[in-house]
């Protein structure tokens, strides 16, 4: 590893649990504009041994003491999703800048105050849709801005496996769970087509969006059967491209996601990975001018520390925040909530006319 220079971004990381310890802990030490300088979890076990593990400079296990301190110049909010905005709008208040796991939140009320509230402080606040960082996707949206011309159709697929556990198990550090660590009043695993919809959905509707751009209004349909869910979402764009996405939660078959865009000067077929891979999307972009594809090969491809880089990048440069904004997050619950009336109703829905909790 290069030596980090002297203006990197103090770091505190809330919250110690498997999505830090799989992605975040690591991210920070290795990032080269980030330092571990705080964690903290209410579970003591996990503090003092995750303390150790990533040499953080310090820890805590209250987040107030954590927000109190002077040093500490960005939080990344790693808890359960109910937790994410109480704790970004106390950071915020604290004067700190927010990386804030995905989704941002189950409610529309609360993701539209916390807008407010991120516009007020002037702070940047970014949200963990880390596959925007994916280099293969980068390449398509390169492609879709600078040469592609009018978009046609859209058509994606989040399928997660009944064997992502078998390889999750293999390449991620061992995964350490407290009986102290603070959980939701309600079990988030409770009512599984909500907890799907939050811990999937919400990646393929800002991949669609990343790609395509805002989403306007979804007519969708959901079965489930055998324990798996699976929703088929026609989607209509701002840009007037027709659109499909499909989440299917678990596919009785190895990972599988991807989409295939169609463009007046070109076409984009992607194939993308279980992140905990850390292996870039294979995405072949046809040019009708070369007669020929490309694809991006080699890259970088860890995710989580991309974003990390670009958001500290941002915070230290006053620039906007390059990854999820809060608008994007508050547009990815508005989808979600979209795609749950349409399916319960069987009407289309407009993302502008919904309200509640996904
Ligand atoms: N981007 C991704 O690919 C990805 C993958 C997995 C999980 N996630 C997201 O990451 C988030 C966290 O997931 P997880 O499985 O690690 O959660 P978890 O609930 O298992 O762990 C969170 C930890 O935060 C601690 N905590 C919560 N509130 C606290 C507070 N106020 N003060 C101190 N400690 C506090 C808890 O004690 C717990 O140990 C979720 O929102 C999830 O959707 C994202």
């Amino acid at each position: 590893m290069t030596a980090k220079p002297e203006n990197c971004l103090n770091i505190g990381v809330l919250g110690c649990g498997p999505i830090a310890q799989a992605g975040h802990f690591e991210s920070v030490t290795k990032g080269k504009n980030t330092n571990l300088y705080a964690i903290c979890d209410v579970a003591p076990d996990l503090v003092e041994r995750f303390a150790v593990t990533h040499g953080a400079e310090t820890c805590f296990e209250s987040y107030e003491r954590m927000l109190d301190d002077p040093k500490v110049d960005a939080v990344i909010i790693a808890t359960a999703d109910a937790f994410h905005v109480p704790a970004a709008l106390q950071a915020l208040a604290a004067g700190k800048h927010v990386l804030c796991e995905k989704p941002l939140s189950v409610t529309l009320d609360e993701v539209e105050a916390l807008g407010r509230a991120v516009a007020e402080s002037g702070l940047k606040l970014q949200v963990g849709h880390m596959k925007r960082f994916d280099p293969g996707l980068q390449s398509a949206r390169e492609f879709i801005d600078s040469e592609m011309g009018d978009m046609l159709a859209f058509k994606a697929w989040y399928c997660d496996s009944t064997h992502r556990y078998a390889m999750t198990d293999a390449v991620q550090p061992l995964i350490v769970r407290s009986t102290a660590s603070r959980r939701p009043d309600h079990d988030p695993k409770a009512d599984l087509q909500q907890y799907y919809m939050l811990a999937h959905g919400c990646h393929l509707v800002d991949t669609a969006r990343y790609l395509c751009g805002e989403i306007i209004a979804v007519q969708a349909r959901h079965l489930q059967r055998f324990g798996a869910h699976s929703w088929f979402v026609d989607v209509e764009f701002a840009n007037g491209a027709l659109g499909h996405l499909d989440l299917t939660v678990a596919v009785r078959m190895d990972w599988h996601e991807g989409f295939q865009l169609y463009g007046e000067h070109g076409s984009v077929i992607a194939k993308t990975f279980n992140p905990w891979l850390f292996r870039a999307s294979e995405v072949d972009i046809f040019r009708e001018s070369t007669g020929a594809s490309s694809r991006v090969l080699g890259a970088d491809a860890h995710f989580y520390r991309r974003q990390l880089e670009s958001f500290a990048d941002a915070v230290l440069t006053d620039r906007p925040v390059s990854g999820a904004d809060v608008a994007d997050g508050i547009a990815s619950v508005r989808a979600m909530l979209a795609i749950g009336e349409s399916a319960a109703t069987g009407r289309p829905v407009n993302l502008a006319d919904v309200s509640g909790a996904v």
